[in-house]
C-alpha cells in the first residue's frame, strides 16, 4: 500500500475511533486546527505525563511552571519573533494557492530520499541476507547520483535560508522544476516573508500599543520567569525549568494532519548552566531525549538525529530528532544550545538585571541555556503512525490493530461480560471497580465478543478480560493480549499484578539513565 494511502487511513481511523476530530466539524472544520476526542485526549495525556515525569520527577534539579499564553508584547521584540519569525511564501498564479517556499524545496529533497530508499529496498529484496546497505549506498551509480543531487540542493537551500535570500529560494524552485501540485504549472510569484504570529488587542482600545500576540512558543514564558523561579526555588546551576502548553503559529501550509497545526502544544525545557559547560549538557540532553523516544519500543531504526550545520546566530549547536513518518523522516523534537541569547535580550529590553550569582565562583553571570522542545501533537502522530497495523490473520480474516506502547494506550484494560445477563455484567463491573483505581479500565457489554475484541484492538487496548459463566464459580477470567491475541485463563486476583507493571509510565521511566 502506498504510504500516502496508509496516512489517509490513519487520519480516518483517528476520527472513527475518537482520537482526533477536525475542529468545528459541524461547520466543515477550521484549517489546521483539530480537537482531540475521548481516546485521543487519554493518549495525549499519557505522552505528557511520560515527558513531565521524565523531566521533573526524575531530575531533582528540574522544576515545572505554567506561564500564561498572553505576555508583554516587548517579549516578542526581545526574542526576535516580531522581526524574524517569518516564513517565505510563494503563490501559484494559476491555482491561486499559497505555499511555503521552504516546504516545496523540502518536499523535493524528500523525493530524492524516496528514490534512494526505493533503490535500496529493491536491492535488499534481491540480495536477501547478504545485502550490505552501506556498501550499496557507496557504490550504486543511481543512488550516488540521487545523493549528489540531494547534497547539492540541500547545501543551496540551507544557504538561501540562512541568508534569507528570497530570490535564490525562487530560483531553486524554478531550477528544480517544482510544479504546483494542484495546477501542475510553474507559474510562480516572487517569494516574500510572512510573520507567523497571531495578534489580537488587549482591553478596549485598539491602538497599536494594545496589540499582543498569542505565544508562538512556550519557551519565552520560561525565560521571563528565570529570576522568579531561581530565587523562590533557591535553584543552583545547573537547573532546568519545564513547561507544557499551547502555542500558536499562523502556518501557511497547513498539511499532514496534526503535524503542522495553527494551534498546537509544546513540551519545552530550558536547562540553565554555567557558560562553558553547555556542550556537555547539550550532548547529555541529545542522548537523553533520544533514549526517551526509544524507550517506547517503536524501533530504534525509525529515529535519527539531524544535526544543523548552519546555526541561528545565537546558537552554538542544534539538532533535531526525526521520526520516520509515512511521509518521510520528519522533525519531532529540537535540542538547541542557545547560549545566553534569550536571557541577555530580556535583560536589555526589560532593563532588569537577569544574572545568576554563583556562590562558588563568587561572581554574577548570565547562564547559558540548552533547550529541549518537542511538539505533543507530532509525538502523538508518530505514535499513531507507528502503531496502526492492518494484519492478515491465519484464518483468512483481517484486523486493524493499534499496537500502541502499552503505557500510552488510552484504555489499558477492557472487561467484557460474555453475555449481557445472568449476573455477568455485575461481575464485570466488580472487576472494573477494583482495577480502575490502578489504571484506565472500561466495561463493554454490547455486540458479539469477536466484535468487541476488534473494537478494543482498533483503539489499542492492550488487555481484554472476558467474564463468563465459570467466572461466577471459580473467579477466573480469560485474559486476551492485544498483539499476540493469545488467551489464557487467570484468577481475577492476579489481573492487577499481570497488567499494572506493563502499563505504567514507571516501566518506561525505569529504562532511562539520568544524570544530575
Ligand atoms: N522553542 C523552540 C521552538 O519552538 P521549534 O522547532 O519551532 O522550536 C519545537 O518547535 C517543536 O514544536 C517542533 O519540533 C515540533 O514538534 C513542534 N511544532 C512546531 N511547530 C508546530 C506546528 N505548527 N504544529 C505542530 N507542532 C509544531
Amino acid at each position: 500500500m502506498a504510504q500516502e494511502d496508509t496516512f489517509k487511513k490513519i487520519v480516518s481511523h483517528c476520527k472513527e475511533y475518537g482520537f482526533v476530530f477536525p475542529s468545528s466539524d459541524i461547520y466543515d472544520g477550521l484549517a489546521a486546527v483539530y480537537d482531540y476526542g475521548q481516546n485521543g485526549v487519554e493518549l495525549k495525556n499519557n505522552i505528557k505525563q511520560y515527558w513531565w515525569q521524565s523531566m521533573v520527577l526524575l531530575h531533582s534539579n528540574i522544576v515545572g511552571i505554567d506561564s500564561s499564553i498572553f505576555m508583554h508584547p516587548t517579549i516578542w521584540k526581545a526574542s526576535g519573533h516580531v522581526d524574524a519569525f517569518n516564513d517565505p511564501l510563494i503563490d501559484n498564479r494559476d491555482s491561486k494557492k499559497r505555499y511555503r517556499a521552504d516546504v516545496l524545496i523540502e518536499d523535493q529533497l524528500g523525493k530524492y530520499e524516496e528514490k534512494m530508499d526505493k533503490e535500496i529496498a529493491k536491492a535488499a529484496k534481491k540480495f536477501g541476507d547478504s545485502f550490505d546497505e552501506a556498501q550499496f549506498r557507496a557504490t550504486n551509480p543511481r543512488v550516488l547520483e540521487y545523493q549528489r543531487k540531494y547534497d547539492e540542493l540541500h547545501a543551496r537551500f540551507a544557504n538561501a535560508m540562512e541568508t534569507s535570500n528570497l530570490e535564490e529560494l525562487k530560483q531553486i524552485i524554478l531550477d528544480e522544476g517544482i510544479v504546483d501540485p494542484i495546477s501542475g504549472t510553474k507559474n510562480w510569484t516572487d517569494v516574500r516573508q510572512f510573520n507567523l504570529m497571531f495578534s489580537t488587542e488587549m482591553g478596549a482600545s485598539a491602538d497599536s500599543s494594545s496589540t499582543i500576540y498569542l505565544r508562538p512558543e512556550t519557551a519565552q514564558g520560561i525565560f521571563v520567569n528565570f529570576l522568579n523561579v531561581q530565587k523562590t526555588g533557591r535553584m543552583k546551576l545547573p537547573f532546568g525549568i519545564a513547561q507544557i502548553g499551547k502555542a500558536f503559529r499562523n502556518e501557511i501550509v497547513a498539511r499532514q494532519f496534526v503535524f503542522r497545526m495553527r494551534e498546537f502544544e509544546q513540551m519545552e525545557m530550558q536547562f540553565f548552566c554555567q557558560p562553558g559547560t553547555e556542550m556537555e549538557w547539550f550532548n547529555y540532553w541529545k542522548q537523553y531525549r533520544l533514549a526517551w523516544h526509544q524507550a517506547l519500543g517503536m524501533g530504534n531504526e525509525n529515529y535519527r538525529y539531524h544535526d544543523h550545520e548552519k546555526l541561528a546566530h545565537y546558537a552554538n549547536a542544534a539538532t533535531d530528532i526525526e521520526f520516520r513518518m509515512p511521509f518521510g523522516f520528519k522533525e519531532v523534537e529540537g535540542i538547541h544550545s542557545r547560549t545566553d541569547f534569550d536571557l541577555s535580550q530580556h535583560e536589555k529590553y526589560s532593563g532588569r538585571q537577569i544574572k545568576y550569582f554563583d556562590p562558588e565562583r563568587n561572581e554574577n553571570y548570565t547562564p547559558y541555556v540548552v533547550e529541549t522542545s518537542i511538539g505533543v501533537d507530532r509525538m502523538f502522530l508518530s505514535v499513531m503512525c507507528h502503531s496502526y497495523i492492518e494484519e492478515q490473520l491465519e484464518n483468512g480474516s483481517s484486523r486493524i490493530v493499534l499496537s500502541l506502547p502499552e503505557p500510552l494506550a488510552p484504555v489499558k484494560c477492557a472487561v467484557l461480560p460474555l453475555v449481557n445477563k445472568d449476573g455477568l455484567p455485575e461481575k464485570a463491573q466488580e472487576i472494573v471497580d477494583d482495577l480502575k483505581f490502578h489504571f484506565n479500565t472500561t466495561i463493554e457489554a454490547k455486540d458479539s465478543i469477536g466484535k468487541r475484541y476488534r473494537r478494543q484492538d482498533a483503539i489499542g487496548t492492550p488487555f481484554c478480560v472476558t467474564v463468563d459463566g465459570d467466572t461466577l464459580t471459580d473467579n477466573t477470567v480469560t485474559l486476551r493480549y492485544r498483539d499476540s491475541m493469545k488467551q489464557e485463563r487467570v484468577p481475577i486476583a492476579k489481573l492487577r499484578e499481570i497488567i499494572e507493571d506493563r502499563v505504567s509510565i514507571t516501566s518506561l521511566l525505569k529504562k532511562l539513565d539520568v544524570k544530575e
